[in-house]
C-alpha cells in the first residue's frame, strides 16, 4: 500500500544483468542495492525528529561540500549563499542517515567485502578502520595492515555530518572494486571515529561511497568512479540508478536499457562539485509555478528540499497548509488529495507520484498528510532533489559529458 518510506528494511533481490565479457573491455555491470529508511513511526505517522535530523544532516553535507570546494579550488562555490548555521535551534542532536541506498564493494588484497551507501551528494569513500573506537561496533572493519596493496598516506581526514558530529580517521590508497571493475590506486578513509548517524544501530551499511566530483572531495582525490574511468577499467563513463522499491540497482559503466523506456533527456552540470543542474520548471496540477530553479541530484537525500520562498509560492498556488507544529517549511495536504507536482529537466516533465510525495499522516490517525517536498534554507542557491523524486525515474550520471539524464522507468 504505502510506499517504501513506511518500511524499515526493504530487501530487494536484484540480479546482475550483464556477465563479464571473456576478453577485452567489459560492458557495464549492475549491482543490487537495498534501501533502508525510517522516517515514519510504527503507526505510519511521520517521525518529525527523524525528518528534521535528516534535513539537518543534508544541510551539513552541503556545507561540508562548499567548504571543501573552496579549499580545493581557492574559490567560493558559486551556489554558496552562506548564512546557515550547522544546526538550527531545536533540531535533534543526533545526526542522521534515515534513508540510504547501499550495496557491496570490495577493498584490498585479498579483497574484502563491505557495504556502502552510494551518495551522489559527496565525493569521498570511507570505511570503519581497525583503530576505530566503539562507535564502529557492529560494522565490518577494514584493517589496512592486512591488505598487501594498502598504502598509508600519512594524512588524516575529518568529515562533518552535523554539529560536533564527525567521521574522522586516516587516509590510505588501496584497490577498490565495484561490480567487478577495479580502481587500483584509490584514496579512501579508514575511520577512527564514527558519528552517531553512522553507527550500526542507525546505519546498516559499513561505509559511504561518494559519487560526485573531485572538487568536493575532502581528500582532494579522485572519487571511485572517476578512478575507474581514468584507469580504463570502465569504458563508458556513466553510472545509472534505478531507485525504485521494485528492482533497485546501480549500473556501473552505462545504463541498463531494460530498466528505462524512451530516451534520456539531459541537463548539463553547472558547476562540477555536486551534480548540480538547471531544473526548467516546477509544475503543480499542470500549471507552471516556478521556473529556472537550480537543483542538485542527490541519491543520499530522501526528500526534495527547496528554497523556502520557492516552496511557499508553490504551496500557495496548490493550497498546501503550512504545518508550523511540524516546523517551518513543512506543509500538509488532505491525505486523500495530494496535488500532482512534476519537475522538468531538459525540457521534459517528470511527475512525482502522490504515493512518493505523501510521507504519511502528520500525527497518528490524522487525515492531513505531510509533503516530502519541503522548504529549508540550506545556505545554497539550489534545491536538493532526493529519493521522493528519484524513485520515479531512471537516472544516468554521465561523468564523461558532465550531465545528468532522466528517463521514464520501463
Ligand atoms: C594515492 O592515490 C592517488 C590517486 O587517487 C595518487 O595521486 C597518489 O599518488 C597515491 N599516493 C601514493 C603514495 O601512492
Amino acid at each position: 500500500m504505502r510506499f517504501t518510506l513506511a518500511t524499515s528494511i526493504v530487501a530487494l533481490a536484484v540480479l546482475a544483468v550483464a556477465a563479464p565479457q571473456p576478453t577485452g573491455q567489459r560492458i557495464g555491470m549492475a549491482i543490487p542495492i537495498t534501501k533502508r529508511s525510517s522516517l515514519v513511526n510504527a503507526d505510519k505517522s511521520v517521525d518529525f525528529d527523524a525528518l528534521k535530523s535528516h534535513v539537518a544532516a543534508g544541510k551539513a553535507k552541503i556545507r561540508q561540500g562548499f567548504t571543501t570546494y573552496e579549499k580545493n579550488t581557492g574559490m567560493k562555490h558559486p551556489s554558496d549563499v552562506g548564512g546557515v548555521e550547522r544546526r538550527g535551534a531545536g533540531e535533534p542532536l543526533t545526526d542522521d542517515q534515515s534513508q540510504l541506498w547501499y550495496g557491496s564493494i570490495s577493498v584490498g588484497t585479498p579483497a574484502q567485502s563491505f557495504t556502502v551507501d552510494f551518495d551522489t551528494g559527496s565525493s569521498d569513500l570511507f570505511l570503519p578502520g581497525s583503530r576505530c573506537d566503539s562507535s564502529c561496533k557492529g560494522h565490518t572493519i577494514w584493517d589496512p595492515s592486512s591488505s598487501s596493496t594498502s598504502k598509508d598516506l600519512g594524512k588524516s581526514f575529518s568529515l562533518a555530518y552535523g554539529d560536533k558530529s564527525t567521521v574522522s580517521g586516516e587516509q590510505y590508497n588501496d584497490t577498490v572494486s565495484i561490480a567487478g571493475f577495479s580502481a587500483t590506486t584509490q584514496t579512501l578513509g579508514a575511520a577512527n571515529t564514527y558519528s552517531s548517524g553512522f553507527q550500526s544501530s542507525q546505519f546498516p551499511a559499513d561505509g559511504l561511497m561518494g559519487m560526485a566530483f573531485q572538487s568536493i572531495s575532502s581528500y582532494g582525490a579522485s572519487p571511485v568512479f572517476q578512478t575507474l574511468v581514468s584507469d580504463g577499467s570502465v569504458s563508458d563513463p556513466v553510472f545509472s540508478f534505478k531507485l525504485s522499491s521494485s528492482g533497485a540497482e546501480l549500473y556501473i559503466g552505462g545504463s541498463n536499457s531494460a530498466l528505462y523506456a524512451g530516451d534520456f533527456t539531459y541537463s548539463l552540470v553547472m558547476h562540477q562539485g555536486f551534480w548540480e543542474v538547471k531544473m526548467d520548471n516546477v509544475k503543480g496540477n499542470g500549471e507552471t509555478i516556478l521556473t529556472n530553479v537550480n537543483a542538485i541530484i542527490d541519491t543520499g537525500a530522501t526528500l526534495i528540499i527547496g528554497i523556502p520562498s520557492d516552496v511557499s509560492t508553490l504551496y500557495n498556488a496548490l493550497g498546501g497548509t503550512a504545518a508550523p507544529s511540524a516546523g517551518q517549511g513543512y506543509y500538509t495536504f488532505p491525505c486523500s488529495s495530494f496535488p500532482s507536482i512534476s519537475l522538468t529537466f531538459g525540457g521534459k516533465s517528470f511527475p512525482i507520484a502522490a504515493s512518493a510525495l505523501n510521507l504519511g499522516p502528520v500525527s497518528s490517525g490524522s487525515s492531513d498528510c505531510v509533503s516530502g517536498l519541503v522548504g529549508q534554507d540550506t545556505g545554497s542557491s539550489f534545491w536538493t532533489v532526493g529519493d521522493v523524486f528519484l524513485q520515479g525515474v531512471y537516472t544516468a550520471f554521465d561523468v564523461g559529458n558532465t550531465q545528468v539524464g532522466f528517463a521514464k522507468l520501463a
